[in-house]
């Protein structure tokens, strides 16, 4: 656990070295850190953010961008808000959209409600600016407000014309513009849309990237978002993307007066539509579109997930206006999560890093809206036995948009046969297996006896949020474990030694394994709070691997406290270090194995004094006071800058204080320091000493 003063002091930290990495990126050109190190930062930042949201200052780096993704690539103030649309599941819904519809513009019962109907595309929006019939921008939706610049990417997309073009306008089309003459492109357009994938490219990328060793996309969506958001055009430019026009955003005039013939309109301008947008007349006429869609959903060659209804006419949607994020004029009709049936083959049991028994179900291979499942997770022990599962039952699986499919229902239950009876014992070692009390996960005790928890130990290891090893990735750890050349976490230091064993493997080639062994190389002087983290203690996280370091700076000093008789209160001493930590730090170094593979690994890496770093300035190592109210900073964010300059902030005032900060309303703190002559000075002083120091 991170004190509040903590999380200040680092979000502050956080703020202020996420600002320099995006000027040293963005405007410098001259990045200094790996996109991975930065997105640990962001990582940090955000969890700290959500877990102390009361400290989430003006200067964060999600509010300086809106609560925008905060990655390489740079941000673009939307004109006009990108809003979301609120859902609809039954008939009724539908109706009851119309029906608001009708009572808020007042109109008379036999005055239709035209809407449009059009599939809802799954995959990611994207504002499209065209100035004179040019692109000269296109942005993401981020958060709404403000989204991710990525016109050059954007420009590649096939589907996407960079010139407007006037001449397609269909003659017939009965659009009066309202400004300039018919078929003359607004000066302003903003066209909003969807950028996808096809399922069927999407197929084809996963498998050339599985080919390649590299990662594989969840989703037709993810593949999208992944080859949009690249900050090498040439990536995206490689990558089968997509798109179709459903609105628009500031625009200097409009092709039409209705939601169909400005889409029509931008349709003939050179942008892709969705042959099954149509103007419905009745909750039945849209209704019965639904129902055709949903018939075609899986023979489409991409994914949605339901169907957009939009009041056709401008004025009213004007009139209408939005509530919150979404549109009164639009709802989105969403198809139910898809359920099959199928048989479960057998249930399987993994064994994770901290020997974690997950049981996973295989079915007999089903399709379920597309996509074909033939495994499912179980979660764990409780899991089974409220579904009451065992092998050979029938069961209904169900997948809805992005969720994992699960099981939902178990058609067998009432079957007499064989309960699944979970195992006892480890299926990887065979070391007893339990459940702590009052936990529902059951754990193989086998420790590092257990191949599984080893080589899942070994892959969280090298992982981005602890050591970082590019280039050795779980497959390659894998490998290498099942080879025999990997045991413990030293053993990577010393794969150089195999350069021939594994130059001479398929899929390596001369560059690949220097690659590899060069990034090795650069991690002989690590973190400590990564390596701390890395050696994958219970409850010992990032966050309170550094609080560990904080506290005792080197890891040899932190072991020595750890497994010393006084240890315990020497540990709990340190903010956001509880019991469990205690308690898991002296399991891990009493375990004479684990001591073996800490000093071997110790016998490769030289991990460096873990110094918090501070700025040097006229306060650094004085005792603070803040009383008083602050005007320009909470009281949190001030001990968070006293602690960034070296001093240390106190709650109360004693001979030992150095400085009193004073803000109005401040008496008996006051009263003291001026009995102890201590010097007090105001907010403003406090400030300048702070700029001073930079
Ligand atoms: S209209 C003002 N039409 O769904 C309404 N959105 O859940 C703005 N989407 O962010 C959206 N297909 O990314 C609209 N035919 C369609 C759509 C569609 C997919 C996405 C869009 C939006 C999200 C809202």
């Amino acid at each position: 656990m991170t004190t509040e003063a903590e999380a200040a002091n680092r979000l502050m930290r956080l703020a202020k070295e996420i600002a320099k990495h995006n000027r040293l990126y963005h405007t410098l050109d001259t990045p200094e850190i790996s996109d991975g190190d930065y997105d640990a930062l962001v990582r940090e930042n955000n969890a700290l953010e959500a877990a102390f949201p009361h400290l989430v200052r003006d200067n964060s780096p999600n509010k300086a961008v809106g609560a925008a993704p905060a990655g390489h690539l740079s941000k673009v103030t939307h004109a006009k808000p990108m809003l979301s649309l609120d859902n609809a599941f039954a008939d009724e819904d539908v109706a009851d959209f119309v029906a608001r519809v009708r009572r808020f513009l007042n109109l008379p019962e036999d005055e239709p409600v035209v809407l449009t109907a059009e599939p809802k595309i799954d995959g990611l929006s994207c504002s499209l600016r065209y100035e004179n019939g040019v692109l000269v921008q296109a942005a993401t939706r981020g958060d709404g407000q403000v989204g991710e610049d990525v016109t050059a990417n954007v420009r590649t997309v096939g589907d996407i014309p960079v010139t407007l073009s006037p001449s397609r306008l269909r003659e017939g089309l009965g659009v009066g513009m309202s400004a300039g003459g018919r078929g003359e492109i607004p000066a302003v357009f903003e066209i909003r849309g969807e950028i996808y994938m096809a399922k069927a490219d999407f197929e084809a990328l996963n498998a050339a990237q599985e080919a390649k060793g590299e990662k594989l996309f969840a989703n037709p969506r993810n593949a999208a978002a992944g080859s949009l958001r690249q900050k090498d055009a040439s990536i995206t430019a490689a990558r089968p993307l997509r798109f179709l026009a459903h609105g628009w955003g500031e625009v200097s005039a409009l092709p039409g007066e209705t939601q169909f013939d400005v889409i029509k309109a931008i349709e003939s301008w050179g942008l892709p539509v969705d042959p099954r947008f149509i103007r419905t007349a009745s909750v039945e006429e849209t209704l019965a579109h639904y129902r055709m869609i949903e018939a075609l959903r899986a023979d489409l060659p991409f994914d949605i997930d339901g169907v957009v209804y939009k009041v056709d006419r401008l004025d009213w949607q004007a009139r209408l206006g939005f509530v919150a994020k979404a549109p009164r004029w639009a709802i989105a009709h969403k198809f139910p999560a898809e359920r099959a049936e199928t048989t479960l083959e057998a249930i399987d049991i993994q064994v994770g890093r901290t020997g974690k028994l997950t049981p996973v179900g295989r079915l007999k291979p089903v399709t379920v809206g597309g996509v074909v499942v033939s495994n499912v997770t179980l979660h764990n022990r409780d899991e089974i036995a409220r579904l009451g599962v065992s092998v050979g039952d029938r069961v209904v699986v169900q997948r809805a948009g992005d969720v994992i499919p699960q099981i939902v229902e178990n058609l067998s239950r009432d079957e007499a046969r064989a309960p699944f009876a979970f195992p006892d014992h480890c299926p990887e070692c065979g070391s007893e297996a339990q459940a702590e009390e009052g936990e529902v996960d059951v754990r193989c005790t086998g420790g590092l006896v257990c191949p599984a928890q080893r080589v899942e130990r070994l892959k969280h290891f090298v992982s981005r949020a602890a050591l970082d090893i590019e280039g050795l990735g779980e497959k390659t750890i894998q490998e290498f474990f099942d080879l025999g050349w990997l045991h413990s976490p030293a053993d990577i230091f010393r794969l150089k030694a195999r350069r021939a064993e594994i130059l001479a493997r398929d899929g390596w080639q001369e560059k690949s394994v220097d690659n590899l062994l060069a990034a090795i190389e650069g991690k002989r002087t690590p973190d400590a709070a990564r390596l701390l983290f890395a050696l994958g203690i219970r409850h010992v996280g990032a966050v309170t691997a550094r609080d560990l370091l904080k506290g005792f700076v080197t890891m040899p000093r932190l072991c020595d406290v750890a497994t010393s008789e006084t240890g315990a209160d020497e540990l709990i001493a340190i903010d956001g270090i509880g019991p469990a930590v205690v308690e898991a730090l002296a399991d891990f170094f009493h375990e004479p194995h684990n001591v073996a593979v800490w000093d071997d690994l110790l016998s490769e890496v030289s991990p460096p004094d873990y110094i918090v770093e501070t700025r040097a300035s006229s306060v650094s190592g004085k005792t603070i006071v803040f009383t008083g109210s602050l005007e320009t900073m909470s009281r949190d964010e001030a001990k968070a800058q006293a602690e960034a300059l070296g001093a240390k902030a106190a709650g109360s005032v004693s001979a030992k204080t150095d400085l009193v900060v004073a803000g109005p309303g401040a008496s008996s703190k006051l009263k003291k320091a001026a009995e102890l002559g201590i010097a007090v000075i105001d907010e403003a002083a406090w400030a300048e000493i702070v700029k001073a120091a930079g």
